[in-house]
C-alpha cells in the first residue's frame, strides 16, 4: 500500500532508532522535500508560506455544482513531519500521508504540512499569530498514542477535545565542588536540589484529577563526574483536561509557563462529519479527549472547524518511541473515513 511506502521513506530519514526529525533539523526539511514531491505527483499546487509550512492545493474542485461552498476549497487536512527524539513510524506522518490521499482521491480541500508541532506547534501557531488566512475546516488523522481504541475495540475514534497544556525550564543553582574533598554537610548540590524538585512536580500532578507532569531533560553543569553539580536545567511539560485544573497545576508547582496552549473542544460541524462517516460505515463510534497536543487544537483556539480522527494504537497504545504502532488495516480504514470526511465538505 502507497501510504505504507511512504512511512517507510519517512521513517528512514534522520536514521538511528525511531523516526528522528528534530524541528529545525535538516530531517524535518528531508521530509517537507519528500512530502511536496508527493503533493506534485498527486496534481496539486505546492505552496510553502512564510512559517515554513507545507501546503498542497487541490487546482480545482471537480465541478462547481459539486461544490456546496467555499468550505470545501476551505478545508485542510494534514499533521506534522517533525518528531521527538527516536519517535514512532505515524506521529505527524500518518497525518500527512493520509491527507495527501484523501485530497488526490476526492479532488478538493488543501493538504498541510506543520512545522515543529513536536516544540509547540511552531508552524500553526505562527500562522494564527500572524492573522494568516485560516480554512474554515481542518481535519486531522492521527495515531491515538494510547490505549483507549484498542480496549474498545474500534478501529478509530472521533476526538472531542484536547487538553490544556504548558511548559517551561526549570534552573537549580548550586555550588561547583571536589566530590572526594568536600563533606556533604553544607554541600550545595543542584542535582540533589533537582531530584527533590522533580518528585515535587511528580507529587502535585498526582494531586489534580486528570493532571499529568513531565520532566523530560535534565541538564547537569559542569557534568564532570568528580564534580558537585552547581547548576541543573529541567524541562517541565504539564497538562490537564481543563483551564482551571491547568491554572491550579502551574500554581502547585509554582513555575512562569515558557508557553501556553489552553484546552480545546471540537464541536463543530467537522467532527459531525466524522461521527456521520463512522455511522455510514457502520463503525463502532468511540469518542475521547485527547492527552496529547496538536495543530488541530491550535487551529481549534482561533475559532477552526477543526476535527481529529483517532487510529487505533496498538503496543498498549505506546507511542513517541519505536514501538509505536498501527496495523495496516485501521491505516486503510482511516484514510477512507478521513477522504469521505472530506467529500461531505461538498454537501
Ligand atoms: O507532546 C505532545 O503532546 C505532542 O506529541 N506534540
Ligand atoms: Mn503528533
Ligand atoms: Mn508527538
Amino acid at each position: 500500500m502507497r501510504v505504507l511506502e511512504r512511512l517507510d521513506e519517512l521513517y528512514a530519514i534522520g536514521g538511528g532508532a525511531g523516526a528522528n526529525r528534530p524541528h529545525g533539523s535538516p530531517a524535518e526539511d528531508d521530509a517537507h522535500r519528500l512530502a511536496a514531491s508527493w503533493l506534485v505527483d498527486a496534481g496539486l499546487e505546492v505552496e510553502v508560506d512564510r512559517h515554513g509550512n507545507l501546503f498542497g492545493h487541490a487546482r480545482s474542485p471537480r465541478s462547481a455544482e459539486e461544490v456546496s461552498d467555499a468550505v470545501s476549497e476551505n478545508c485542510w487536512a494534514g499533521s506534522h513531519l517533525d518528531t521527538v527524539p527516536q519517535g514512532g513510524r505515524f506521529d505527524g506522518a500518518l497525518g500527512v500521508v493520509a491527507a495527501i490521499e484523501a485530497v488526490e482521491r476526492v479532488g478538493i480541500g488543501s493538504v498541510v504540512v506543520f512545522r515543529g508541532e513536536e516544540v509547540g506547534c511552531i508552524g500553526s501557531r505562527a500562522l494564527v499569530a500572524a492573522g494568516d488566512p485560516l480554512p474554515r475546516m481542518f481535519l486531522e488523522l492521527h495515531v491515538e498514542q494510547g490505549p483507549v481504541l484498542a480496549e474498545r475495540d474500534a478501529p478509530v475514534g472521533v476526538v472531542t477535545g484536547i487538553v490544556g497544556y504548558a511548559r517551561a525550564e526549570l534552573v537549580l543553582e548550586g555550588r561547583a565542588g571536589h566530590a572526594g574533598t568536600t563533606p556533604m554537610a553544607g554541600r550545595e548540590d543542584a542535582l540533589v536540589a533537582a531530584a527533590a524538585e522533580i518528585q515535587r512536580v511528580r507529587d502535585a500532578a498526582l494531586a489534580i484529577d486528570g493532571a499529568v507532569a513531565t520532566v523530560g531533560q535534565v541538564e547537569v553543569e559542569p557534568g564532570g563526574s568528580n564534580v558537585i553539580p552547581s547548576r541543573v536545567r529541567l524541562s517541565l511539560d504539564v497538562r490537564a483536561p481543563d483551564a482551571r485544573r491547568l491554572d491550579a497545576l502551574i500554581a502547585s508547582i509554582g513555575f512562569e509557563p515558557g508557553y501556553r496552549v489552553e484546552p480545546a473542544q471540537f464541536t463543530g460541524a467537522a467532527p459531525q462529519m466524522f461521527r456521520d462517516v463512522v455511522a455510514a460505515r457502520d463503525l463502532p463510534l468511540v469518542e475521547l479527549a485527547s492527552g496529547a497536543g496538536h495543530d488541530a487544537g491550535i487551529l481549534a483556539s482561533a475559532g477552526v472547524d477543526a476535527a481529529m480522527l483517532f487510529v487505533r494504537s496498538l503496543n498498549g497504545g505506546v507511542s513517541h518511541s519505536p514501538d509505536e504502532l498501527s496495523s495496516d488495516e485501521d491505516v486503510a480504514l482511516a484514510i477512507d473515513v478521513l477522504a469521505d470526511a472530506l467529500a461531505a465538505t461538498t454537501r
